[in-house]
């Protein structure tokens, strides 16, 4: 058992006796299908060996939740959530618990100590699985009734109006549905979705974390969002056709670029050569292109960079020197933008000889330190058999 788990179990016994229900919820990759969650486009994330764990019982007092990582416990009645205080990790899980309510359902007082070992604003998406840790909990706690898609939308609305996210549905989505050795190729128009084996042979993805976050990071997001949406609308009425990115082809970017301001053309196009690179993206895997996949990424990377303007320092660094070495295919920034990880496709007989490599080349380059991570990809937000 992971000792982080260990550690939740132990001091939930130690402050409120035997647990009835432990969740385990993991973060997620995102192989391709960058910033195109928001705009109808197709992602492609997976399920990643990296959790945030709960544990709950019901209570016959007030509600007690003790976040593990920080040491810290907020007491309240379940009636009274608005008087408490709504920063940090609270924005989460009491936002869950808000939105839960407001659909009219019948949660009682509850204990609660989570904790997890997802590196936090590194891009791998702590925030949705403590989010659907917290919704699959307290849904199964109590017998809500609710299924795995109502849960990701719940997820999703205490990330909109609690911590001022304006985010997709993706990072929800992988979090709950993932696949053990399988990505989600997943469509953000209509929810469909689709499991792709991922037999690699001698490849892998190895994810390099930075460890910088810079703080634009919400407010250029919701930003991105906006000027996405104010392009469309323009485009939309020029196009009878188009009602969404979707319809816009890649040859029509040609006369778009008439229409709409310089920087509303770079976030459009990036889009619209997204969707389409997620297409391709996804007919590489099943004939076990690599390398053509690998392609693929580092284009994306030069949107994000180019186009869409999320990228830092820090990530072209790391794409760049990835890039030049012989065991990596394509590499790219991964997740939100601004910091976090970059995920590289990297043969597995380099993977130690790159790891060493690029630490030292980050190192070198901004007296930072960069960890590198290998992983398994696992199944989605469930029950711990203990
Ligand atoms: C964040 C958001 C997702 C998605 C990615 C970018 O992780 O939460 O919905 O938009 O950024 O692809």
């Amino acid at each position: 058992m992971d000792e982080v788990l260990e550690h939740i179990l132990w001091l939930f016994g130690s402050r409120y006796g035997e647990p009835q229900l432990v969740i385990a919820s993991p973060g997620r990759i995102n192989i391709i299908g960058e910033h195109v969650d928001y705009n109808d486009g197709y992602v492609m994330p997976a399920a990643i060996d990296r959790y945030i764990w709960g544990a709950f019982s019901i209570s016959n007092g007030e509600t007690h939740i003790f976040a593990a990582n920080l040491g810290r416990e907020i007491s309240f009645d379940i009636n009274q959530v608005d008087t408490c205080d709504f920063s940090g990790w609270n924005a989460y899980v009491l936002g869950v618990i808000r939105e839960m309510q407001r659909r009219g359902v019948g949660i009682r007082n509850f204990n609660l100590v989570f904790g997890g070992n997802i590196p936090i604003g590194s891009g791998l998406s702590s925030s949705a699985a403590l989010e659907n840790c917290i919704a699959y909990g307290l849904s199964s706690l109590f017998d809500l009734g609710f299924d795995r898609k109502d849960l990701i939308f719940i997820s999703q609305k205490a990330e909109h109006n609690y911590a001022g996210v304006q985010c997709g549905i993706m990072d929800q989505f992988a979090s709950m549905f993932g696949h053990r050795n399988n990505a989600i190729f997943l469509d953000t128009k209509t929810l469909e979705y689709e499991y792709l084996e991922l037999d690699m042979k001698e490849w892998e993805f190895v994810l390099v974390n930075s460890n910088v976050k810079h703080s634009l990071v919400s407010s250029e997001y919701n930003k991105r969002r906006e000027q996405c949406s104010e392009g469309l609308e323009i485009v939309k009425q020029h196009f009878r056709q188009v009602q969404s990115f979707r319809d816009i082809t890649v040859d029509m970017l040609g006369d778009i670029e008439q229409l709409i301001s310089d920087i509303n053309f770079k976030r459009v196009k990036y889009v619209v050569e997204e969707i389409d690179r997620t297409q391709r993206a996804k007919d590489a895997i099943k004939q076990g292109k690599w390398q053509e996949l690998g392609q693929l990424l580092t284009k994306t990377h030069e949107g994000l960079r180019d186009l869409y303007g999320v990228s830092c320092p820090e990530l072209d660094l790391l794409v760049d020197k990835a890039l030049q070495h012989p065991g990596v295919t394509g590499s790219r920034m991964m997740g939100g933008g601004f910091g976090g990880c970059t995920i590289n496709l990297v043969r597995k007989d380099q993977i130690e000889d790159f790891s060493g490599y690029i630490i030292h080349e980050f190192y070198n380059n901004f007296t930072l330190h960069a960890d590198v991570y290998r992983l398994e990809i696992v199944d989605g937000t469930g029950v711990v058999e203990l």
